[in-house]
């Protein structure tokens, strides 16, 4: 006999999607990204993206509230708010202000990110993350938008995936994204700046607002050694795994940076974690390859039998998940865990239902182990331009038609939808829209 069991999450648990403004809203002209898409450095660009910016905000907020979810993160768009460096632009502040209020009247909860990848372009002028006056920049910024928009929420994210940002801007390799410098010495300066940064927008938000839970996201990723017999693969896995990933929360956790290189100081980051910001997408093997001295000699690669996503940028390893929420709960004790990315790129939306329904799976063994998990935020909750990737990568529940700027539903968004509104999976959901993998799910 099949089993039929529904598993259960808290109640209170938060069921959202995550977006970012540059992403969605479409037309930031202002912005490094947008340089960087006219200098032909993506597949596509931007453009209208899913014109949130013209308003089609509603419509998106309208159908994720139909579909149960409870919850949405989405960041602000620094270049808007602050488009020269002696300019406040009032008008995008109460744009995002009634975003925040469509929330409210939603009955949503609202996670704001402040900082996703772009900066305005009058700061990479000046230097961008590589300087350390970027800190007090970047405070002020936060200090004007945190007094605007704290009315309507307490949960902020200071700083989207640094270990991206950094990787991927200074050291390259993965994508090609700005200011595409290959200069690992100064990806690790951005880093602490990154961390300094952090740090003064956290103690500023706690100034402004007490009760705030400030955080930033991770982006976590299951680092194995390629060959575990070999000793070269284990040191560039664990150079990858301290340097490029926990250097970032752990200076948090020491107010020391440490990484490959060496160790920085800085004590004023010690502490300034509310909880614990876990995006996860997928796991990498990683092997030693004389090919890549920028990168410390590390090579990243999927195993031959992974589950890979349409275009094969992911691959489906929900047990990477539970793995990565234990190295959280064992290395940051104490601190509330939110979910804050987590997804995967099909156009056909044929892997994504068993994908959510088995991360979901495994995020349910987690919580039975008292394990403080608050929310989980689905990237995404429609196509929108995937950086480098532009529109070749397809994470939606809804489909977006560029062109049109049509909505399309995806079988998946029932799904999702299901697992809101129950607050739990249960075994006729897996049946209904991933039965390939209703016995890794609920074993007879
Ligand atoms: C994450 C980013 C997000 C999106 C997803 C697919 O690394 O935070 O903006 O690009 O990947």
């Amino acid at each position: 006999m099949t089993p039929q069991a529904t598993y259960h999450f808290p109640r209170g648990f938060l069921w959202g999607t995550a977006t970012a403004a540059h992403q969605v809203e479409g037309n930031n002209t202002n912005n490094q990204w947008w340089k960087w898409e006219q200098e032909g450095h993506t597949n596509g660009t931007s453009g209208l993206a899913c014109d949130w910016w013209g308003g089609r905000w509603r419509e998106d907020f309208d159908r994720a509230a139909e579909a149960g979810q409870n919850a949405h993160r989405f960041s602000v768009e620094w270049s808007r708010i602050q488009p020269t460096p002696d300019q406040w632009d009032e008008t995008a502040l109460e744009k995002y202000r009634s975003m925040l209020r469509g929330l409210r009247e939603r009955g949503m909860t609202a996670m704001v990110t402040l900082h996703h990848f772009t900066d305005p372009i009058w700061l990479t002028e000046v230097g961008g993350w590589e300087t350390d006056e970027v800190v007090k920049r970047f405070e002020r910024f936060v200090r004007k938008t945190v007094e605007a928009l704290k009315e309507y929420t307490n949960l902020w994210c200071t700083i989207n995936e640094p270990n991206g940002y950094a990787l991927n801007g200074y050291v390259g390799g993965v994508g090609d994204w700005p200011p595409g410098k290959r200069n690992l010495k100064l990806g690790f300066q951005v880093m602490a700046n990154l961390i300094r940064g952090h740090a003064a927008a956290y103690h500023v938000i706690h100034q402004l607002q007490p009760e705030a839970r400030v955080g930033f996201a991770l982006n976590y990723r299951d680092f194995q050694p390629l060959h575990s017999w070999s000793p070269l693969d284990r040191i560039v896995t664990a150079n990858t795994f301290n340097g490029v990933m926990a250097a970032f929360p752990s200076a948090l956790a020491t107010g020391v940076m440490s990484y490959p290189l060496g160790k920085i100081s800085i004590p004023e980051a010690k502490g300034t974690q509310d909880y614990f910001g876990f995006n996860y997408y997928t796991r990498n093997f990683v092997t030693f390859d004389l090919r890549f001295p920028n990168r410390l000699f590390a090579r990243d690669l999927y195993a031959p039998n992974d589950d890979l996503s349409g275009s094969g940028f992911l691959a489906n390893v929900p047990e990477s998940m539970f793995t990565g929420l234990k190295w959280v709960v064992r290395t940051f004790p104490n601190l509330p865990i939110i979910v804050s990315e987590n997804g995967v790129e099909s156009a056909d939306d044929r892997i994504r239902p068993r994908y959510i329904a088995q991360h979901v799976h495994q995020m349910w063994r987690a919580v039975n182990f008292n394990w403080p998990i608050k929310g989980y935020f689905h990237w995404s909750l429609v196509d929108n331009f995937e950086w480098d990737a532009g529109w070749k990568y397809r994470f939606g529940l809804w489909g977006l038609d560029v062109e049109t700027q049509k909505r399309i539903k995806r079988p998946s968004v029932d799904l999702y939808a299901a697992i809101c509104k129950e607050n739990g999976l249960s075994s006729e959901m897996v049946q209904k829209y991933c039965p390939e993998v209703f016995e890794k799910i609920f074993p007879g």
